[in-house]
């Protein structure tokens, strides 16, 4: 067990002789945030001792009396209001470390109790191009789902792309007068996004048109076989477009249900809603009423309208049953920008009225737990939203060609010598990671200004930064010829060097950095704090000779470059980042 995890089962076993009943679940130990006052620390008693309105540092002491840590720790204080920090035995983290050495984890374990997430990310609409809105959602969701996967979850991804509603009537009726079929064949969606403006312009100007629109609409819902085809050749050609983007990003999805999925059921929700009288009418619409809610009293929410076609929070409340029938979670993430937040309370507390929000199937299932991880928009220098130079929104592909372009440049200054082809092939690793990274590094609910000299570069915070991080550690094995990785006998970590020992204990708190990524889904915590192991990296190489070193401290300082690369590695592919060997 890794020494945080045994802290924590001792500290569970504390807490629990002091309050028999109380819930362990919310009792963690997390990394101190200052390294003068321990390596690790808990804050969780003061809440227990909130909710049971006694003292924290009361409840601290008589905790810290029952708490038996010898084992791990040399020392453990009372902080603060009622905080306790540990310090690590130098035995213990050495041990950690030669563990590690030998292969026997990388500073991380599968979770003990896995949970099945299903994650709803990426989701764009048919016939319109990605744009740069969708690249944070599909990052993002991405970088949850494989953080859940490496700790040992359950994942199901899903692709809840828009393939249904209103647009499709002004496009079948573009389809059918503009279609213009080389630029169909040149670029599919650049022609339907065409076709569909011109559309959209005319439908507001011209009522025949609009009612010409709405024709096809009925007819396309009432099942009409050539408006069927049409929106199927709608999907398909868009599909290909998004898989292309897709494939560069590395993203993969388990299932792609759309909005159109969910068409058969939406009629039957809606009167199984009214039914238990959850929705009512309200000005010839349907809507479910939220009049218990503080939130949410004044904001009815739509699910008919008066002409009979369904809403999005139909479509929603469909899919969201759809799921627990058919993946049983116990968990349900839901990646989209901040405008949506009040779709998604909406969507939530409509559920638990229909269907209690308990898991399907199970006996004695806890409550699921929804979450809507929403995120801030991208901005151009100038503080706006970011726009080409001729103000149109930035499409995926050309922002993907433009870092590769540009990493291009970097690269060929760099590294002048090395082949063209191992160049683009740099340049398409550095330059994806950039973009992903310079998304996945702030705090997701804040807007972020895109720049491309601050993401590209090679100091600072920047993905650029750790794959060099990265591969200036293979070229030192590069040059310890016939030293390729760690090999057995595995050497027996020493921690001579105050920079030895730092790095150790960055390295040791790998693990709960992924698991405080997959509880609170913010990525940028590991971004934080590989940036932190590649600084401390620095330090200690600076200040400590590796392959000049005795023969056992090389080996040991030999160890520790390696599972500083396998951190580093491990922690960018959690992000969605590629490495090279070689820059
Ligand atoms: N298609 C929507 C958009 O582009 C996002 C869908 C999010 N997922 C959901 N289940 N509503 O804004």
């Amino acid at each position: 067990m890794l020494p945080h995890k045994q802290i924590e089962a001792r500290l569970h076993s504390a807490v629990r002789a002091v309050l028999p009943d109380a819930d362990l679940a919310g009792v963690l130990v997390r990394p101190c945030p200052d390294a003068k006052f321990g390596d690790y620390q808990t804050t969780s008693l003061m809440a227990l001792a909130k909710a049971r309105k006694s003292n924290p540092r009361q409840l601290a002491t008589d905790v810290l009396a029952k708490l038996d840590v010898a084992e791990v720790c040399e020392r453990v204080d009372i902080a603060g209001a009622g905080f306790l920090n540990f310090w690590l035995k130098p035995s213990v983290l050495q041990a950690a470390l030669t563990d590690a050495a030998s292969g026997k984890h990388l500073f991380f374990e599968p979770t003990p109790q896995p949970r099945t997430a299903v994650i709803d990310f990426s989701s764009p609409n048919v016939a319109k191009p990605m744009h740069v809105g969708h690249i944070r959602s599909t990052i993002l969701g991405d970088s949850l789902a494989r953080t859940l996967r490496l700790l040992g979850h359950r994942v199901v991804t899903d692709n809840h792309i828009g393939d249904w509603g209103t647009q499709f009537g002004m496009l079948l009726v573009g389809w059918k007068r503009e279609l213009d079929a080389a630029a169909l064949q040149a670029d599919a969606i650049g022609e339907m996004e065409r076709i569909y403006k011109k559309l959209s312009a005319e439908c507001k100007e011209n009522p025949a048109t609009l009612e010409a629109a709405r024709q096809e609409l009925v007819k396309l819902q009432g099942g009409d076989v050539e408006n069927l085809r049409i929106w199927r050749e709608m999907i398909a050609l868009s599909q290909v477009q998004f898989d292309t983007i897709y494939g560069r990003l590395g993203v993969n999805f388990d299932h792609t249900l759309g909005e159109s999925f969910y068409n058969p059921r939406l009629a039957g929700i809606v009167e199984e809603l009214v039914a238990q009288g959850i929705a009512r009418e309200s000005e010839g619409a349907l809507a479910i009423f939220f009049e218990d809610s503080p939130q949410l009293k004044d904001q009815p929410a739509l699910i008919r309208k008066s002409d009979g076609g369904f809403n999005y929070t139909t479509t929603d409340l469909a899919t969201l049953a759809h799921r627990l029938e058919t993946w049983q979670p116990d968990e349900i993430i839901y990646v989209t920008d901040g405008r949506q937040q009040l779709h998604f309370q909406q969507i939530f507390a409509g559920f638990r009225k229909w269907r209690g929000g308990k898991a399907e199937g199970g006996k004695q299932k806890a409550e699921i737990k929804f979450a809507h991880v929403w995120f801030g928009s991208i901005l151009g220098e100038d503080g706006k939203p970011f726009k080409t130079r001729s103000g149109e929104t930035v499409k995926l592909a050309d922002l993907l060609d433009e870092a590769e372009e540009r990493a291009f440049k970097v690269v060929s200054e760099k590294s002048a010598d090395l082949p063209e082809a191992q160049r683009r092939e740099i340049a398409r690793v550095i330059g994806l990671g950039a973009v992903k990274y310079a998304d996945l590094l702030p705090n997701r609910q804040s807007d972020y200004v895109f720049s491309w000299d601050k993401m590209l570069a090679l100091s600072g915070n920047t993905a650029p930064y750790l794959q060099y991080a990265y591969a200036r550690i293979r070229s030192i094995f590069r040059k310890a010829e016939g030293t390729p990785s760690i090999q057995p006998p595995i050497p027996s970590i020493q921690l001579g060097q105050p920079e030895e020992v730092a790095l150790a204990k960055q390295l040791l708190t790998f693990g709960l950095t992924l698991e405080a990524v997959a509880e609170e889904y913010r990525p940028n915590f590991l971004c934080n704090y590989l940036y932190d192991l590649a600084g401390r990296f620095t330090s200690f190489y600076e200040a400590c000779p590796v392959l000049k070193a005795e023969p056992e401290v090389r080996a040991s300082r030999l160890a520790l470059c390696e599972l500083t690369a396998r951190v580093l590695r491990q922690g960018l592919e959690v992000l969605g980042i590629e490495v090279v060997e070689q820059m």
